[in-house]
């Protein structure tokens, strides 16, 4: 099997080591902010398949507070007739009536996919429920969504890949967030 090569990205964005301590500053506002809620219970926190996975399990371990784990499995329909619509592949399994609810995602695009979780959390009447993005990318934001908690803003639209962020599969492992070079995806 091939490794990576440096010549399929065109720059680094954020390092592993700004990454980590991105999350590390993310957690301990997090950790603050509900120690001041109401309730005993740990948070549960919903990672969104599959790009949260490694952001999830960092933001959990630099904090010292219950936090339960919980996945959803989410789809959109891209390149369709149906823009914007969002699939739900598998639901969670956590009873989220009364509890607090934290949502972890790696990236804000459209807004579609968190406006799609706002609605179907919502509705289960959570105690509370707020939102955790490592990257916020507000160019090509097309519904406003609530998003408390954020890592990185992105001005431009640009590719992103590594710590959970994909093409066709590839580079979720990368520790770092760099940019895809065009011609890997231009043919
Ligand atoms: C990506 C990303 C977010 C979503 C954001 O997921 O991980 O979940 O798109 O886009 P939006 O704001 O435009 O809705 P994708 O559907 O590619 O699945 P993945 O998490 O498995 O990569």
């Amino acid at each position: 099997m091939k490794p990576y090569s440096p010549d399929e990205f065109s720059k680094t964005l954020w390092t592993a080591e700004q990454i980590q301590q991105r999350v590390r500053e993310l957690s301990e506002q997090i950790r603050a902010d509900y120690a001041e809620m109401e309730g005993e219970d740990a948070i549960v926190a919903v990672g969104l398949m599959r790009g949260a996975m490694p952001f999830m399990a960092d933001l959990g371990r630099y904090m010292d507070i219950a936090m339960e784990y919980d996945l959803c499995w989410l789809s959109s329909y891209v390149n369709s007739d149906r823009p914007g619509e969002i699939e739900l592949v598998q639901d969670v399994r956590t009873e989220l009536e009364g509890r607090h609810v934290l949502v972890v995602e790696d990236i804000v695009d459209t807004g579609h996919t968190l406006k799609f979780t706002n609605e179907l959390f919502g509705s289960r009447n959570p105690a509370s429920l707020r939102t955790c993005c490592l990257l916020d990318k507000k160019p090509r934001r097309e519904v406003e969504v609530p998003v408390e908690y954020v890592g990185f803003t992105m001005e431009e639209d640009e590719f992103v890949i590594g710590y959970g962020l994909d093409y066709a599969g590839r580079y979720r492992n990368l520790p770092y967030i760099g940019v895809l070079h065009p011609r890997m995806y231009q043919k």
